[in-house]
């Protein structure tokens, strides 16, 4: 097989990465907007304390796709399982990390972090303890008292992802998290992104028009067609990430895998 292990998903008679755990299933999700069909029969298995990437051109549904994976949009058939039960809207287990951040620009980032968990009634020293924890995490200490706007964009972003991580949600939800940062910025979040998911052993599901973003990142690249947006392929990139960043962006595997995606992209995209 080389260096990437690849399903089609037309040939493999089974939809998503070939996983015996998967916290999340979509199953056949149809998205019509009026005349649009944005998604059409899709099916995605996303393997529970992994990295999986949704990979395509702009305007093919990804989205649209975290959207009803979230429980924030619904689908016009077909439907979404957690830990094995049908989604009826959003729920504790998953969180969305917004692409614009929706941070709330009167309050301060501890205050930010610890929304989600005022609303569920926890008590106050105790969010405050456990927000703290997770700005730490995100590479913020120092940073409790400021107000959005006296951060950059990487660091609103960053509060976006501590407020995800606050609420104890099993799966997060990433939409293009990296598109208003600058390159520097985005390195370091990858890099945060990868230990976080070791250390809190979280699931991902993250949405990038990036193949290197997704060849760097990911245990499992969801490859998605034009609008309507199918499940092209899957190919889930065997590379080493036991070394540096540098490291790794230069490992055959990593080039390969970036390569192999190109040529393919080129296939379909035409
Ligand atoms: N609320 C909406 N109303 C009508 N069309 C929409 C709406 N949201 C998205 N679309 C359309 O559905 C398609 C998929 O959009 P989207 O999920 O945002 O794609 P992506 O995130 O891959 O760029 C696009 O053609 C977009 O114009
Ligand atoms: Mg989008």
């Amino acid at each position: 097989m080389g260096a990437v292990r690849r399903i089609d998903a037309a040939r493999a008679g089974r939809p998503g990465p070939a996983t015996a755990d998967p916290i999340v299933q979509v199953r056949g999700i149809t998205k019509r907007y009026g005349s649009t069909e944005a998604l059409k029969d899709v099916d995605v298995d996303v393997p529970r304390g992994k990295l999986t990437t949704l990979l395509g051109p702009s305007g093919c549904g990804k989205t649209t796709l975290l959207k009803i994976v979230a429980g924030l949009l619904d689908a016009t058939a077909g439907e979404v399982l957690v830990n094995g039960k049908p989604i009826s809207g959003p729920g504790p287990e998953r969180a969305f990390v917004f692409q614009d951040f929706a941070l709330m620009p009167w309050a301060t980032v501890i205050t930010n972090v610890a929304f989600g968990l005022e609303m569920r009634g926890v008590p106050k020293a105790e969010r405050l303890e456990t927000a703290r924890h997770c700005i730490r995490e995100v590479g913020l200490a120092g940073f409790e008292d400021r107000y959005p706007h006296e951060l950059s964009g990487g660091m609103r972003q960053r509060v976006g992802l501590a407020r995800a991580l606050a609420v104890s949600a099993d799966v997060l939800l990433l939409d293009e998290p990296f598109s208003a940062v600058d390159e520097q910025t985005r390195r370091k979040f990858q890099e945060d992104l990868l230990r976080l998911r070791h250390q809190e052993n979280k699931t991902f599901l993250f949405v990038t028009h990036s193949i290197e973003e997704a060849v760097y990142l990911s245990d499992a690249i969801v490859m998605l067609s034009r609008r309507p947006g199918r499940v092209n392929r899957i190919i889930e990139p065997a590379i080493d990430r036991s070394g540096s960043p540098d490291e790794i962006r230069r490992d055959r595997h990593y080039l390969d895998t970036v390569e192999e995606i190109w040529h393919s992209l080129r296939d379909f995209v035409e």
